[in-house]
């Protein structure tokens, strides 16, 4: 990765990636692209332009004018907001990748897109999830997962783009709040930790799914997209986990630093589902085998930062 075009990069992954990106490869080498403009070091710090990314020729022009060796596709609806708005969802979520993919073929550049533990249902196995299973998801989102998956393999096989992708799990920062996802009560607790030490989760007690703090998820993207590539088996995408989580643990880690947190339920049924079709706990040992994938952050590590974090913020 030398020159960098970003999608959605004022998202959650987009904002902290984009600065990241920009220490590591220098602020004129990350070439930061969203359908909005807001008042963030994102616009600021380096090089911006609006992009909506079912603009397939804006979206080529800025690549090619700037002469980009890797894109990195982020924007997307999440689970929740992508169930309410299906049909959006498949334009957005698959129109802008499929424009990506094109605008990497033509451009011969390196390419990353995020997968999600949402690309599982209801028939994978739901512990130990493995790499390589069954994957018939009942979700928009994850139909448009599965496809993009399938998709970015298919133009690595026909074309040789080197297309590589994680299935992320929940990530949980404190920079930028996620928006219409199942996993977002994993952040938002924490924010209401910090303003009334309660919270009501929408999401039942006992309900498992992966997590990850936003450190580690950057990190796996850089050491996914600078890994030698004759190591890799899979591309599209792979398995990575630091955590799987209820909303009882999580509050637990809470009460360590604050005894009197208070977690009560309040379960919206249709985010409900969509937790309860995904797996508990998915398996990344081909991600650990094939390019060394290491979570530094487990749930004590990560909510003592983001407690600590929120504080200041
Ligand atoms: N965090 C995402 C969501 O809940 C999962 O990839 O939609």
């Amino acid at each position: 990765m030398k020159k960098i075009l970003l999608t959605g990069a004022l998202g959650q992954i987009g904002s902290e990636l984009t600065a990241k990106l920009r220490s590591v490869y220098g602020s004129d080498n990350v070439i930061a692209t969203d359908i909005r403009e807001t008042d963030s070091h994102v616009v600021h710090n380096g090089p911006f332009e609006k992009l909506d990314v079912t603009d397939a020729e804006k979206m080529f022009d800025i690549a090619k004018k700037n002469n980009v060796d890797t894109i990195i596709h982020l924007a997307a609806l999440l689970s929740a907001t992508a169930e309410k708005k299906p049909l959006l969802a498949w334009n957005l979520n698959m129109g802008g990748l499929v424009n990506a993919l094109e605008t990497a073929r033509e451009l011969d550049c390196q390419f990353f897109t995020p997968s999600s533990i949402g690309a599982f249902g209801p028939t994978t196995p739901k512990n130990s999830t493995p790499q390589d299973t069954i994957m018939r998801p009942t979700t928009m989102y994850g139909v448009n997962k599965v496809s993009g998956e399938l998709l970015s393999d298919y133009y690595f096989q026909k074309f040789g783009v080197d297309t590589r992708g994680l299935r992320f799990p929940g990530l949980i920062s404190y920079e930028t709040l996620p928006g219409g996802g199942t996993t977002d009560y994993a952040v938002e607790i924490y924010y209401e930790a910090i303003k009334n030490n309660a919270y009501t989760s929408y999401i039942g007690e006992g309900t498992h799914m992966d997590m990850m703090y936003m450190p580690d998820a950057l990190q796996a993207i850089i050491d996914l997209m600078e890994a030698d590539p004759s190591k890799l088996e899979h591309r599209n995408s792979f398995n990575v986990s630091a955590m799987s989580i209820a909303p009882e643990d999580a509050a637990s880690a809470i009460r360590v630093h604050q005894p009197d947190f208070k977690l009560d339920y309040d379960v919206d049924p249709v985010r409900q589902a969509i937790a309860e079709s995904w797996p508990d706990a998915i398996d990344s040992s081909a991600a650990k085998a094939e390019w060394g994938f290491k979570a530094n952050f487990d749930l004590a590590k990560m909510t003592a930062d983001m407690l600590d974090k929120l504080k200041t913020k």
